[in-house]
């Protein structure tokens, strides 16, 4: 259903949003502190149009239902707002001059001010979807307790400088946080803008996180490809041959597998193969060596996990459930399992092992804690002593009265829900 929606900050997102929503049936009213963008002369001639070939521009004649207005006029006529102003990173973080030692969040004083502005002049209740990019927690630290009494939806969207039109009436899927379920008008409009595009909707932080992790899968796919082609011209190897066979392994690199909770990485090949092609790099001189930071990072995630696992022990004994690297083998090599049993030894820490579930022997009387390693099934049904602490990465172990189940990164408003 056609909406009467106000766009708020008109730059290089924010105007081809405003008429791409116009050519697809709403009356907008746009507007931006600065004067010049509040015309559609100030499209860039790259934006190309829905069909992705013709220019934006050319689309965005008189008939087009698209007006500019002041703020406090939009927001009386408006069914909704979406925000679209720039949180800008300083220039030393923007991936033109050599990487800072420090780091930053971005800046929120542009989308801070106009949501108090929405706030101060809005004649009732909006429903407000925020586009703009932000880092996670910030919603709810920062946004939320500027507008009371309005709506907030976490909106953001995934689109190419170039195909903004194109890529919003096309996406991937529709994503938004908010708290409860989304504020309808807001909804509607993008449900209608994503037709048949699956529709995700979670709470604010978890909208928040993937949008970055999709940028940053992005950079990560990139890098390694990158990374590859630097060692195919160290090492006489075609890159063009090796991207033609990591295009075609379209199940277990281009699909979805692997993309779940779980311990780190583990196998036979898998960390043998990084420690070795990190040494290849060192040979050849890549001096970013991302295999050695993969190998880092799988190992900080374990000393993490191991670290969490002994809190939450609170003092019971610890338990190691399963040691292969994955179910349905008894394989230990490259586990991380292994690899967080040794960490937690190196650390003075007694533990006891379970490598596999023939090893469970009779259930112990006592409480203790327990940590999924292995999610064997044997080990995700075990009739856990009252009183006993189970800290699952994998998200297989189901709650039962007196054990208190941990399962990792699995949000509170989650463990609400259930
Ligand atoms: N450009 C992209 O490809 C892209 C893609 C996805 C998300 N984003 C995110 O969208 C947001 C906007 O990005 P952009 O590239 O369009 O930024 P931009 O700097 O081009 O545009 C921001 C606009 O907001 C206006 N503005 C600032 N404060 C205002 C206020 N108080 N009232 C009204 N207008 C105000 C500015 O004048 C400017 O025209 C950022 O958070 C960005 O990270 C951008």
């Amino acid at each position: 259903m056609a909406a009467t929606i106000g766009v708020i900050g008109l730059g290089k997102l924010g105007l081809p949003v405003a008429v791409t929503l116009a050519m697809r049936g709403h009356k907008v009213l746009g507007y931006d502190k600065n004067p010049d963008r509040m015309s559609v002369s100030a499209l860039s001639p790259h934006e190309r149009g829905i069909d992705g070939s013709t220019a934006l521009a050319d689309a965005a004649d008189a008939s087009l239902p698209l007006r500019f207005a002041p703020l406090k006029d939009l927001l009386v006529e408006v069914d909704c707002v979406f925000v679209l102003v720039e949180t800008p990173h300083q220039p030393a973080y923007e991936g033109t001059t050599p990487l800072p030692e420090s780091r930053a969040d971005f800046s929120y004083d542009a989308l801070t001010s106009v949501l108090v502005d929405i706030a101060r002049h809005a004649p009732r209740p909006m429903e407000i979807g925020v586009m703009s990019t932000v880092l996670p927690g910030t919603v709810r630290a920062r946004v939320l307790p500027l507008v009371g009494g309005h709506d907030i939806v976490y909106c953001p969207q995934f689109v190419a400088m170039g195909t903004v039109a194109a890529d919003l009436c096309a996406p991937e899927f529709t994503l938004m946080g908010c708290e409860g379920t989304p504020a309808p008008t807001v909804e509607s409009v993008l449900r209608g803008l994503g037709g048949a595009a699956p529709v995700l909707v979670m709470d604010y932080e978890s909208a928040e996180l993937a949008k970055m992790v999709y940028n940053t899968y992005i950079s990560a796919k990139v890098t390694i490809a990158n990374t590859v082609q630097r060692m195919a011209h160290e090492v006489g190897a075609d890159a063009a041959a090796v991207y033609q066979v990591i295009a075609a392994a379209d199940r277990r690199i281009l699909g979805p597998a692997y993309v779940g909770p779980g311990m780190g990485d583990g196998g036979p090949c898998h960390p043998r193969d990084n420690i070795a092609l990190s040494w290849l790099a060192r040979g050849v001189g890549d001096g970013s060596d991302l295999f050695t930071a993969v190998m880092r990072s799988r190992q900080a995630y374990v000393e993490w996990l191991g670290d969490l696992f002994v809190d939450l022990a609170g003092g019971r004994p610890l338990v190691l459930l399963g040691t292969a690297f994955k179910p349905g083998t008894d394989i230990e090599a490259g586990s991380s399992s292994v690899l967080m049993a040794t960490q937690l030894r190196l650390a003075g820490r007694q533990v006891r092992v379970v490598p596999g579930p023939a090893d469970l022997g009779p259930l112990e009387a006592e409480p203790a804690a327990y940590f999924i390693g292995n999610p064997e099934k044997e080990f995700v049904d075990h009739d856990f002593p009252p009183g006993s602490v189970v800290v699952d990465p994998w998200h297989r172990v189901a709650d039962r009265p007196d054990v208190a189940v941990h399962r990792v990164g699995e949000g509170p408003r989650q463990v609400a829900r259930r």
